[in-house]
């Protein structure tokens, strides 16, 4: 068991990554939110696997328990399901003390956040991250939202937990694709920030993706520790926080174009991290070797490094609607090294088709 521990000026609370700590949970909630009743904003698939052992946790730490659904998928991460979900909220009447948890992947964490964020102005709210994507990153930092027609997470808000319970030994039932796409969130996590995170990954993604637990913990607990010291730095993105942002720009791209589930948004981040790399070599900011070095991680840990892209000029329409650009300017986070990046505005034309190139099968 680990615990990391955000510290912002208005609010602090901790991660525990805990093997088994879902079965502890009604008592850990109960510690923060001592109220009647609470909401468990559940993805179906997860509800199915896990959602009767978390409610008998709850329900013997003293609550009432209102089940709502957060839809399954990308398409589902939209305003209608979060209206459904007050729906219910509000049926029940959930009083403002009464906590909202999110059990289940970054959707439903987005989603599950967005209505705690609003509902009633705001309830005390809990992340149970179920992928490993959730885990070190969406569960951690607050930022919560859905996606409309004209792009992904446009309408939101920062709303912090108050508390994220990862329990490592839900992984056991996740797809290894998903497992693999989580992965590409450590990558990404080594690339900006760590570049001794880099060599764990590469030293141990066999027991990772085998889910051999202390290997487990120590790449949640590692990549917490990264997500939660940016945070803290700059929990509304006018900084370094823009640095998670490595390989979105290029994958969101990638992600509307192809259309969400044809590509999985980790395997799109994978990708854009690749497109980026090659980039920023072009420019002439990062070794030249550097995006075959992140390409030969990627394919060990078996994500896709090409993809059957559309045209230059599509992917460029669907990058400049992406909410990164700023006074008209595309704004792309380059690596400069490995555990390094900076944000340019300036990158040249020539350089991002040399990265679309890297990537096109
Ligand atoms: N808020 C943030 O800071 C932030 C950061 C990164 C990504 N995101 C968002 O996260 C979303 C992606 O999250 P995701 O990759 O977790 O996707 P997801 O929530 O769709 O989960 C992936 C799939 O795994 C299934 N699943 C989840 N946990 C499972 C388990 N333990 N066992 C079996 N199946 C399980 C789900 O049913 C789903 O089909 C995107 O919408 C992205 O925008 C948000």
């Amino acid at each position: 068991m680990a615990t990391v521990r955000i510290e912002l000026p208005h609010h602090a609370y901790d991660i525990r990554i805990e093997p088994g700590g879902l079965e502890e949970l009604g008592a850990s909630v109960r510690a923060l939110a001592p109220h009647g009743q609470c909401g468990l904003v559940a993805d179906p698939v997860v509800r199915d696997l896990y959602g009767a052992s978390v409610e008998a946790s709850l329900v013997e730490a003293g609550y009432g328990v209102v089940s709502a659904q957060a839809g399954a998928g990308e398409e589902a991460k939209n305003l209608a399901s979060v209206e459904e979900i007050y729906q219910v909220l509000l049926e029940a009447r959930l009083e403002r003390r009464s906590p909202v948890i999110a059990l289940g992947g970054g959707i439903t964490g987005d989603v599950a956040g967005f209505v705690a964020a609003t509902y009633l102005r705001g309830v005390p709210f809990i992340q149970c991250p179920t992928t490993l994507l959730a885990m070190v990153d969406s569960s951690v930092g607050g930022k919560t939202g859905v996606n409309v027609l004209q792009g992904k997470n446009l309408i939101g808000a920062f709303y912090q937990p108050d508390l994220v319970v990862a329990d490592p030994l839900v992984l056991n039932s996740l797809p290894p694709r998903e497992m693999r796409c989580g992965l590409a969130e450590c990558v990404k996590h080594a690339v900006i920030r760590d570049e001794s995170l880099f060599g764990f990954i590469g030293d141990h993604h066999k027991e990772i993706l085998a889910l051999s637990s202390n290997e487990v913990v120590e790449l949640v607990r590692r990549n917490v520790e990264i997500k939660a010291a940016v945070v803290m730095e700059d929990e509304r993105e006018g900084g370094v926080r823009a640095h998670l942002n490595f390989g979105h720009t290029f994958g969101h791209a990638i992600e509307s174009t192809m259309g969400y589930g044809a590509i999985l948004h980790g395997e799109a981040v994978g990708l854009g991290m690749l497109a980026a790399s090659r980039a920023a070599a072009e420019f002439g900011l990062c070794p030249s070797d550097l995006p075959a070095t992140i390409a030969e991680l990627l394919s060990a840990i078996g994500l896709p490094i090409r993809a059957d892209l559309p045209d230059n000029s599509s992917l460029g329409r669907a990058m400049r609607h992406d909410k990164k650009v700023a006074n008209d300017l595309v704004r792309f986070v380059l690596p400069r090294g490995l555990g390094q990046v900076e944000i340019r505005d300036d990158l040249p034309e020539t350089c991002v088709d040399a990265g679309w190139e890297f990537i096109r099968s």
